[in-house]
């Protein structure tokens, strides 16, 4: 008798709070669609403002829009709302709260992070040295006119909660050293997709990668700019942050361009975003 009074009085424990959260979740994405409705519907339902649509701001992450509100393009049209705000809108858009990280430890090598540099195949935006030739000789990609025409599918490697991917990768030895929107550096296993290591980085890896030695003899590092107008230095060896340093000189900077590194100096170009901040309606 006394386990089913129990039984009963954890029953109506989850009976009473059910509603009770569902209610408040409710209430939330009341709030988020209002939200939505009030600063953002006014250019996001209309084809010929460019903006993303509805159902494409609903494939991103909560944490994407959250950043592109907060630090990003969107940063002026969601000035009115304060840090609860925004994350209400985010969470509303998205379906979900939080960062969608859940994937990244399964999808881990097994075979530790340590990231061996190697040959480099490509190293920046140019793909091999200075000179922006933007080509990889057959001896190197392995691919010729004969086999060209064979390629098959290896792996896919999918970024959870994007819908772009902007930041051009590098290839050294094993590894494929990639950025994402999200703002995290991935280093990949080129044979099988898996990850090395990962950094979580402040803001959107906005650039392509560079990966080179400040000095010679150095430590190899990945370069990039995201979207708050800032460079970050890394080490490719295990995603150990070195340096980051902002090169923002207004308060719609942005870093869009691959820096580029010569002689042991970073060439970092700076954009930036006025044309987002006149549409302000
Ligand atoms: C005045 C028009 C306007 C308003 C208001 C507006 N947006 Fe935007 N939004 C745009 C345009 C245009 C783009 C595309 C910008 C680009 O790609 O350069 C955009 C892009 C975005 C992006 C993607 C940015 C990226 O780089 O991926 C997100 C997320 C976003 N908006 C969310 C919102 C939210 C949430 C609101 C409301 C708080 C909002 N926007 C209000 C016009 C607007």
């Amino acid at each position: 008798m006394k386990k089913i009074i129990k039984a009963l009085a954890v029953f109506s424990i989850v009976s009473l709070v059910n509603p009770v959260f569902a209610i408040e979740v409710d209430q939330k994405a009341l709030q988020g669609a209002a939200l939505y409705k009030q600063y953002c519907a006014g250019c996001h339902e209309v084809a010929a403002s460019n903006a993303p649509t509805r159902a494409s701001l609903g494939q991103m992450s909560a944490t994407t829009i959250l950043q592109q509100l907060a630090i990003g393009k969107m940063k002026v049209q969601a000035q009115a709302l304060d840090q609860e705000q925004k994350a209400l809108v985010a969470e509303f858009l998205a379906g979900e709260a939080g960062d969608q990280v859940d994937w990244i430890t399964p999808a881990m090598c097994d075979s530790g992070k340590e990231v061996e540099i190697g040959d480099i195949a490509t190293s920046g935006w140019g793909l091999r040295g200075v000179k922006n030739h933007r080509f990889i000789p057959g001896s190197v990609a392995g691919m010729s006119k004969e086999n060209v025409g064979k390629l098959k599918l290896k792996w896919a490697f999918a970024y959870p909660g994007q819908t772009q991917v902007r930041s051009q990768p590098v290839v050294a030895g094993d590894t494929i050293f990639t950025g994402s929107k999200s703002g995290n550096l991935f280093a990949l296993d080129r044979h099988s997709g898996c990850i090395r290591w990962h950094y979580k980085a402040v803001a959107s890896v906005r650039t392509g990668l560079v990966l080179g030695q400040a000095e010679e003899g150095g430590e190899f590092l990945l370069f990039f700019g995201d979207i708050t107008g800032a460079a970050s230095a890394v080490r490719a060896r295990d995603g150990v942050l070195v340096w980051r340093k902002s090169f923002a000189l207004f308060q719609t900077s942005i870093i869009t361009g691959t820096p580029a590194l010569h002689n042991g100096r970073l060439y970092v170009p700076v954009s930036s975003y006025e044309v987002m901040v006149a549409a302000d309606p």
